[in-house]
């Protein structure tokens, strides 16, 4: 139900200011500022949404420090997803009425108070979801069903390599094949991820990979302990030192499905461009003529490309939330206005789960 809202709002009524978060131009993410704005009434077939809760992504820090190919030129703000309630909606727009609580999909713009966005991109919030999980929900788990689905072929019993599997797209990716009923290995940064997942997962000892020189050994130790001659699938947004040794273990048929390259990131507020260039120069390439006579493959996506896609949204929404029917893990919840803390936190690599900004929540950024 709507709070104190009007039932059928007024011009006047339509009239807000925002809160919203932008960068002049993509650099360094300490040229990311708090303003206030104006917001236009919503024009046809758009919803005003006021937000109650916005995802962070990794590649909101990607964007703004002008990694990501999909990043605008000159001002933008980041966020590609948020949650709230409709406030109201402009002419031919039947679907969406005040008060109902929504999921939003945006390319950029996101990290807003209230915002416009075509009602196609809207989809209702499950009942029993906080907007918290909502907004965690859409560009990660979307990420797992079609990177896994779509172009991995997992399935029933399929052993699969899982890279960052405590982050955001990671843990939705061990959600997506406990449904289907497939084995995972999951590599993580550190050990107290291994811990935790271990402890929430049901995964074994040998099945949880701290990254390390020994990678190699234990990728070879996860297999015999799953009875495995090779991975079915390799499901991978890092690229980094990684990626050979799992690829070369790729069983005949098997997918590499590679979807971002945090390898890329320096973890500090002070990036040093000299090494991460010479880690771009240094990346792994492949041939494809002994991809023939392997049967191996490689795919590659980027997700935001579905947004341009609007109508294929409700049959990817749906098919995400049968093989993903849980609500997200939030691992930190931030004030609105903590935003700077929360891309830290991402950047350092150390997070578990989803981290959400909330427009109601008081300026004291923690982690759960
Ligand atoms: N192509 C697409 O459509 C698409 C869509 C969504 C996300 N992605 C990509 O998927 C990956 C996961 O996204 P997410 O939002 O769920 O983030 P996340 O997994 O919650 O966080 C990123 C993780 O990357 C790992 N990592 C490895 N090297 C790193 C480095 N040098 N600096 C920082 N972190 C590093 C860290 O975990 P460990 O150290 O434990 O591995 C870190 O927690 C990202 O690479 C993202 O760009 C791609």
């Amino acid at each position: 139900m709507l709070g104190n809202m009007p039932d059928t709002p007024t011009a006047e009524s339509l009239e807000t200011t925002r809160q919203v978060w932008s960068i002049p131009r993509a650099g360094s993410l300490a040229r990311l500022t708090l303003n206030s704005e104006p917001l236009a009434p919503p024009a046809e077939r758009e919803v005003q949404v006021e937000v109650t809760a916005v995802g962070v992504n990794f590649a909101d820090v990607f964007a703004c420090l002008g990694l990501y190919s999909a990043t605008p030129t000159g001002r933008f703000t980041p966020g590609l997803e948020c949650a709230g309630r409709v406030r109201c909606v402009g002419s031919g727009v039947v679907r969406w009425r005040p008060g109902d609580r929504v999921i939003v999909l945006t390319r950029f713009g996101g990290y807003a108070t209230a915002l416009n966005v075509h009602e196609e991109t809207l989809w209702p919030t499950p009942e029993d979801w906080t907007d918290a999980q909502a907004a965690a929900y859409p560009v990660q788990a979307l990420t797992a069903w079609y990177g896994l689905t779509s172009l991995g072929n997992a399935r029933r019993g399929a052993v699969v390599l899982v890279q960052s599997a405590a982050g955001g797209v990671g843990l939705n990716a061990l959600q997506a094949l406990q449904t289907l009923g497939a084995r995972a290995v999951a590599v993580v940064g550190s050990a107290a991820k291994r811990e935790w997942l271990i402890g929430q997962y049901g995964l074994t000892a040998e099945t949880v990979i701290v990254r390390s020189p020994r990678f190699a050994e234990d990728l070879d130790a996860a297999l015999a302990s799953l009875g495995a001659g090779g991975f079915d699938l390799v499901f991978d947004a890092v690229y980094g030192a990684d990626f050979q040794p799992s690829f070369t273990r790729l069983a005949a048929e098997g997918r590499h499905v590679l979807f971002g390259a945090a390898d890329f990131m320096s973890t500090g507020r002070r990036p040093n461009p000299f090494r991460l260039a010479w880690r771009y120069l240094r990346r792994p390439r492949l041939d494809p003529l002994a991809m023939i006579s392997q049967n191996r493959g490689l795919l590659a996506f980027n997700l935001i490309w579905l947004w341009h896609e609007a109508s294929r949204l409700p049959d990817a929404m749906r098919g995400t939330l049968a093989l993903i029917p849980r609500p997200p893990h939030i691992g930190g919840r931030y004030a609105f206005e903590d935003a700077h803390a929360a891309l830290a936190a991402i950047q350092s690599g150390r997070t578990v789960g989803k981290l959400v900004l909330e427009p109601q929540r008081a300026s004291v950024a923690r982690a759960e």
